[in-house]
Order: C-alpha cells, then sequence, then structure tokens
C-alpha cells in the first residue's frame, strides 16, 4: 500500500503517511477536541430523462442482456438539452445548503469535483459561487481524477478545517452525456448525469467525517485516459475528424481489477486508522461504476450484501456524483440511520482512489 495520507482532525494525532498507513510521522496535539468536521447537509439531484437499456439498443450495437449481465446497469438519466453542468451541480448544492440550514451567505469556501466542467477555463466553482449567490469566497474545482473527485475533495476540506474551521460546500457533478461519443458502445452505455453534494462545518451536526485516505499510482494513467485537448495530444482538426476527442481509452478488464484492489484496500486502511472492525460499518458505499467491481469489492471486504449500497442499476456510472448523490439518496431513503458508520470508497483514471470513514 502506498501514498496514504490521514488527518485525523480533532483528535490525538496526524498521520502524513507515504508507504503504508502506519508508517508515517505522527504529530500529536495539533488541534484541540472541539475542532471536528461534520457533514452538515446532504443534496442529490438527478435529470428527468430516462434512457434505459433499450434505448440504447436502438443507438449502438448492443442489447439489454449484454449491459445488464456486465454492468448491472438498467437505465440512467441524461441532462436536458437546455441544461449545463453548472445546472445540476446548483440544484444538489441549494439542497444540501437546505438541508444544513444554511443560506449561501455562508459558505465559506466551494469545491467542485468534475472532469465535465462548465467550461474549460474558468472552473465550475467559479459559475456556483455566482449562481449560488455566495460572498467572494475561495471556489475551485478538482478535476481529472475521474471519479475519485468528490473524496478528494473531502480530504481536501478537512485539511483546509484545520487552518480555519469554516463551512465548505463540496459537489460532485457530472453532465458526461454531453461530452461523449453517442457511437462508441463499449462506454456510452456505462454513464450518466448527475450531482450530488455536501457541507462541511465544524459544528456538531449530523455526521462526523472521522477519517480520510487518499493515494495515486499514476504509472497507470494510461488505462482510463481522454488524451485529447491537453498539451500532449492538442485538440486540432484531426481529432476532430476521427473523434479522438470523445474517446475515452479505457483498458476495462484492467480498471476493473485496480478498482476492486484499491478501493477495498481504502475501506481497510480506513478501519485500522479509525481502529474500527468491518462489522461496525453500517453500509459502504462504494463508486457506482459496475455492479461486479461492487460485488466483488464487498466479498473482498468480507461485508454482507445488504450492508453494500448499489444504485448503479437506476443512474449507471456518474463519476464525481456517484458517492454524494448515494450518500443523500441512502439518507433519504432510511438506509442511513443516526449511529451508523458508514464507509465510502472511490477510485479514478490516475489511477487514484479515496475514502472516507463517516459516522453518524
Ligand atoms: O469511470 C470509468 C470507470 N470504468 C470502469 O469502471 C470500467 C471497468 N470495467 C468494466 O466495467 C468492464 O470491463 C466493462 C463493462 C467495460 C466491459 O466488460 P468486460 O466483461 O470486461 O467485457 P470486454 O471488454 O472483455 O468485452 C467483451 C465483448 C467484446 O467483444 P469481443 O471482442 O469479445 O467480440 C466487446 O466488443 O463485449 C463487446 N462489447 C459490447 N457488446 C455489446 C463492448 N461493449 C459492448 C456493448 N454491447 N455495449
Amino acid at each position: 500500500r502506498c501514498s496514504v495520507s490521514s488527518t485525523r482532525i480533532g483528535h490525538e494525532q496526524i498521520r502524513l503517511a507515504s508507504g503504508g498507513a502506519n508508517r508515517g510521522i505522527t504529530i500529536s496535539s495539533l488541534k484541540e477536541a472541539d475542532q471536528l468536521a461534520f457533514i452538515l447537509g446532504f443534496g442529490g439531484y438527478v435529470p428527468d430523462r430516462i434512457m434505459t437499456n433499450d434505448d440504447w439498443a436502438e443507438l449502438v450495437d448492443t442489447d439489454d442482456e449484454w449491459i445488464t449481465a456486465r454492468t448491472g446497469i438498467k437505465e440512467r438519466r441524461f441532462a436536458a438539452d437546455d441544461q449545463s453542468t453548472l445546472d445540476l451541480a446548483a440544484h444538489a448544492a441549494e439542497k444540501a445548503m437546505e438541508d444544513a440550514g444554511l443560506t449561501a451567505a455562508e459558505i465559506d469556501e466551494i469545491i467542485v469535483a468534475t472532469d465535465t466542467p462548465e467550461a474549460y477555463t474558468p472552473d465550475t466553482a467559479s459559475f456556483l459561487q455566482h449562481r449560488l449567490g455566495c460572498r467572494e469566497v475561495p471556489a475551485y474545482d478538482l478535476g481529472g481524477s475521474g471519479c475519485a473527485g468528490f473524496v478528494q475533495a473531502l480530504d481536501v476540506a478537512r485539511a483546509r478545517m484545520l487552518l480555519q474551521p469554516k463551512r465548505i460546500l463540496i459537489v460532485g457533478v457530472e453532465l458526461i452525456s454531453r461530452l461523449m461519443s453517442w457511437k462508441d458502445r463499449s462506454f456510452c452505455v456505462l454513464f450518466g448525469d448527475a450531482a450530488g453534494a455536501v457541507v462541511l462545518g465544524p459544528e456538531d451536526g449530523r455526521a462526523e467525517l472521522l477519517d480520510v485516505v487518499a493515494g495515486t499510482d499514476g504509472s497507470k494513467t494510461e488505462i482510463l485516459t481522454l488524451k485529447t485537448g491537453g498539451t500532449r495530444y492538442p485538440f486540432n482538426a484531426e481529432s476532430l475528424a476521427s473523434g479522438a476527442y470523445q474517446h475515452l481509452d479505457m483498458d476495462g478488464r484492467r480498471v476493473f481489477r485496480e478498482a476492486v484492489h484499491r478501493m477495498s484496500t481504502a475501506v481497510e486502511d480506513l478501519l485500522e486508522n479509525t481502529q474500527r472492525t468491518i462489522d461496525e460499518v453500517a453500509l459502504v458505499i462504494p463508486h457506482q461504476a459496475n455492479k461486479r467491481i461492487i460485488d466483488a469489492v464487498g466479498h473482498k471486504l468480507a461485508i454482507p450484501e445488504e450492508r453494500v449500497y448499489i444504485n448503479v442499476q437506476d443512474y449507471g456510472n456518474t463519476g464525481s456524483a456517484t458517492v454524494p448523490f448515494a450518500l443523500w439518496e441512502a439518507k433519504e431513503t432510511g438506509r442511513i440511520r443516526p449511529g451508523d458508520l458508514v464507509a465510502v470508497t472511490a477510485f479514478g483514471a490516475g489511477f487514484h482512489w479515496a475514502a472516507a470513514a463517516i459516522q453518524f
């Protein structure tokens, strides 16, 4: 295991680890016990338009049987033509602020995790700050880390709160249907559009962020990459003609293996850091890319199926939105109850992974 960072706010120690969860530098008593990170509110949004597997079968050479057997996905939601990433993000953010009982004026920082931003420049967070009517607070995107972005943002936000207790709005959002190729059956059937959000704050809220672990293995950039558009492979007439700018290079089987390994190991690291056992975890919420990946993570963690959250059948892979949307949905539908320990875990292009322990 490598590159594990672990920072426990308000508790005895902070580990700055590289090379293993238990081999880091320990700095004691940096913060007093009252400076904790709580999730104060949750929000989620999916567009109304439903795209079923049969709908896809009319457009590309696929069928419901293949998609269901290989991925578990039955349908996904796609944004309306007049919606953009900002619209999805704003819906989820407004719900999270309302759930937290906070107005936009009370938000001190904004982080948006997305790989399908409102514009190439500036970032989605700039648009969102203005749309929500927030003060002139720091706002920035975490982009390019695929589906791990939201959980990485939890890690960043928690570290920011170490310096100064504040209320941080974090949104995970993707509007991938607008940017992907609708002709490439090997990945168009996998994705959907959605947004999820949380508000973090220092007040005693309904869910304490106990710990976050995160890591990166940059030797595997090639297994999941949309190359075109950067300086290495600039967007040009040739990439436009070939469609390369919409083509996700994905070694599906390697991504699958890495995803299972990294998401389950990250949860094990969390349990070690927080001195909990898997039996104490009421619900694991893994990134929703593929039901087979989720089942394999549950199997590796030796946790019964009913304690693993799955909604990939309804929404497909919504990138950075899967984890915050699932958190919101699980809470709304009573799958998470007061007192529950919840572990969220995600992976993404990079290859990145991140996981968080949340005590409700
Ligand atoms: O954020 C993105 C994260 N990405 C992932 O999480 C992907 C992880 N990997 C996976 O989920 C799986 O690898 C896939 C679902 C992408 C693919 O499943 P697989 O069992 O690994 O299938 P495969 O790639 O080995 O493809 C098997 C066959 C191929 O045909 P041949 O070469 O065996 O004749 C594909 O051309 O399935 C074919 N195929 C399809 N057939 C019907 C690929 N896509 C489709 C499709 N419909 N949509």
